[in-house]
């Protein structure tokens, strides 16, 4: 198990104050300046250094992303970073802990983070609905201009530095990045064909990373104890601490900070309390937010929870949202309602989503009650092979995948309730 000392979030359950002067006592912006003083290209090289991967989802290392924006500005355009606190997948929520009780971890992070790639100003966009969030957030911006943390001669570093903050109106796919840039730019929140990629052509045309919360938070931490604490932890290519996100049917769901592939198992027991009704009640686990595959029981008790380790068992670690059900779960009721979710969020630029995920979801519907036939099923895998990858941005793919991880588990029942409901004739026919 983590030990306490190494925990970046040492105020994750809001114990203590979010104040400025609480934070300083847990050691943020402390000699910040120092952290800046190490150069552009040094910081870069530390993050690249710790193996963080980013945490919004994807993964992507973030050094090498910073490493992206360019070195100076040919033509006068500024640089921005953008910060992701839209979190809006189905069982995410940890962005809006740290918000809410740790925000000057993530502020540092944003001016460390934005120094190094150059940038002018952070932009933090958070989900509308995150009212109280906003409101910490605010405040603690506030707080670090008033004492010169930001702004001209941003803590004394010599390098002028803003941060904005930005409510949403609460639409899934303004988390996406160049969604999240449209709606910034005060436009409707639809994703843009990359390329151009962001670093080349983001906000307003300039140069732009966006990184979600965690990725950012945990920098000044990682510039502090030194990249080869941070990849201390986890497994080769899953470094680091990762706040993980536990939903569902344990005994205490709760977001913890633990050592990258800790096993599932160990996750469970150590921090939730187990599974209700024991380990043998345990169904099937959705690990990284509603957008990845479901997996069942026996294959997700000892497989480590990382980027490789759930790969290997088919899903994904996302955002490390993981979402258990046990054995009182109507599974094929609750990946249907997934698609529900998915067919809402469709901002439905791209045909094979707009239509496909109200198709998906229309016959996700009919196999709840086994009102189909059984080449049905084959069918519906089909239409998930025709959004896959055939879209603009990733939420095609999240639409699709969730159906697979079904059918590919849990096929049996799926034939079960068809049977059940008297269509085995009307499927021969
Ligand atoms: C439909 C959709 C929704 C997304 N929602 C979020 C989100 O709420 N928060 C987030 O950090 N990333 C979200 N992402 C991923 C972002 O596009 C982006 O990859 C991420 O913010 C990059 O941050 P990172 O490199 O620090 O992980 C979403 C992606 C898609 C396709
Ligand atoms: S995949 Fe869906 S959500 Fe993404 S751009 Fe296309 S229609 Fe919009």
């Amino acid at each position: 198990m983590l030990a306490d000392k190494d925990r970046i979030f040492t105020n994750l359950y809001g114990f203590q104050s979010w104040h400025l002067d609480a934070a300083r006592a847990r050691g943020d912006w402390d000699n910040t300046k120092d952290i800046l003083a190490k150069g552009q290209d040094a910081i870069i090289d530390e993050i690249k250094a710790s193996g963080l991967r980013g945490r919004g989802g994807a993964g992507f290392p973030t050094g090498m992303k910073w490493s992206f924006m360019p070195k100076e500005s040919k033509d006068g355009r500024p640089s921005f970073l953008v910060i992701n606190a839209d979190e809006s997948e189905p069982g995410s929520c940890k962005d809006r802990e740290i918000i809410r009780h740790d925000p000057h971890k993530l502020i540092e992070g944003a001016l460390v983070a934005g120094y190094a790639m150059r940038a002018r100003a952070a932009y933090i966009y958070i989900r509308g609905e995150y009212i109280r969030e906003a409101e910490v957030l605010f405040a603690a911006v506030q707080e670090a201009y008033d004492a010169g943390l930001l702004g001209t001669n941003a803590a004394g570093s010599g390098y002028d530095f803003d941060v904005f903050v930005h409510r949403g109106a609460g639409a899934y796919i303004c988390g996406e990045e160049t969604a999240m840039i449209e709606s910034l730019e005060g436009k409707k929140g639809q994703p843009r064909l990359k390329p151009p990629f962001p670093a080349g052509a983001g906000l307003y045309g300039c140069p732009t990373t966006v990184n979600n919360v965690e990725s950012i938070a945990v920098a000044p931490t990682i510039m502090r104890r030194g990249a080869s604490w941070f990849s201390s932890f986890g497994r080769e290519n899953n470094k680091g601490t990762k706040l993980f996100q536990i939903s569902g049917h344990v005994e205490n769901p709760c977001v913890v900070e633990e050592a990258m592939s800790i096993p599932f198992s160990e996750l469970i027991e150590k921090h939730c309390g187990g599974i209700r009704g024991g380990k043998d009640n345990l169904l099937a686990v959705i690990p990284g937010g509603s957008s990845v595959p479901l997996v069942p029981a026996d294959l997700i008790w000892d497989a480590p929870m990382d980027f490789d380790g759930l790969k290997e068992v088919g899903s994904g670690l996302g955002t490390a949202a993981v979402i258990v059900m046990d054995k009182s779960t109507d599974i094929v009721r609750a990946i249907s309602r997934l698609s529900h979710f998915y067919k809402h969020e469709s901002c439905g630029q791209c045909t094979p989503c707009r239509e496909g995920t109200g198709w998906m979801w229309r016959m996700m519907k009919r196999l709840e009650t086994g009102d189909a036939a059984v080449e049905e099923i084959d069918m519906l895998q089909q239409v998930t092979k025709q959004v896959e990858g055939h879209t603009i941005c990733a939420l095609g793919d999240a639409a699709a995948w969730p159906i697979q991880g079904l059918i590919r588990h849990f096929r049996p029942e799926i034939e079960r309730r068809i049977a059940a409901a008297g269509n085995m004739a009307e499927a021969a026919e």
